[in-house]
């Protein structure tokens, strides 16, 4: 991000694999899901909704627990972020554990989104993170 070329080329690549997929929100998870998704959702021409830790947004909220390193998260998202059927594209800088990644599809599932693509910086491949998200199409572009 601090490169200003690779943070292009990077928001590029997603906006490629994101193209064909007839996206009507992005939706990026707190903080630096929003640094990745944001700049996506521009080039796309769509809206943008955030995924935050419990307490953090000003409306009513659904919920998703998910499991940390240390014991139990909370993350959130507007009741009214999505409309039923609209396409979703996922975005965040890392694919770890998998916990955030699984927690915001079911948020995006919980309102109706359709989560059509998740795209991520980086994959963590020894988590095995994409196991808790089987069955659903991912891009990461860097693996280590
Ligand atoms: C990091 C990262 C991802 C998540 C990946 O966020 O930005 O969102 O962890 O890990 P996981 O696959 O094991 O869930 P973090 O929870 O540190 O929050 P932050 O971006 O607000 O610092």
């Amino acid at each position: 991000m601090a490169d200003g070329a690779a943070y292009r080329q990077a928001t590029q690549e997603i906006v490629n694999y994101a193209k064909e997929k007839r996206i009507d929100m992005v939706v990026g998870p707190e903080a630096r899901g929003f640094i990745v998704g944001c700049p996506v959702a521009y080039e796309l021409g769509v809206g943008f909704a955030p995924v935050r830790k419990k307490g953090k947004l000003p409306r009513e909220v659904i919920e998703a627990e998910y499991q940390k390193e240390y014991g139990v998260d909370i993350l959130t998202m507007h009741k009214d972020a999505i409309q039923p059927g609209q396409r979703v594209l996922i975005c965040d800088d890392l694919l770890a554990t998998g916990g955030t990644i699984a927690a915001t599809i079911e948020l995006v599932e919980k309102l109706g989104g359709v989560v059509v693509g998740c795209a991520f910086l980086i994959e963590l491949m020894d988590l095995h993170g994409r196991d808790k998200i089987e069955g659903y199409d991912i891009i990461t572009l860097m693996e280590y």
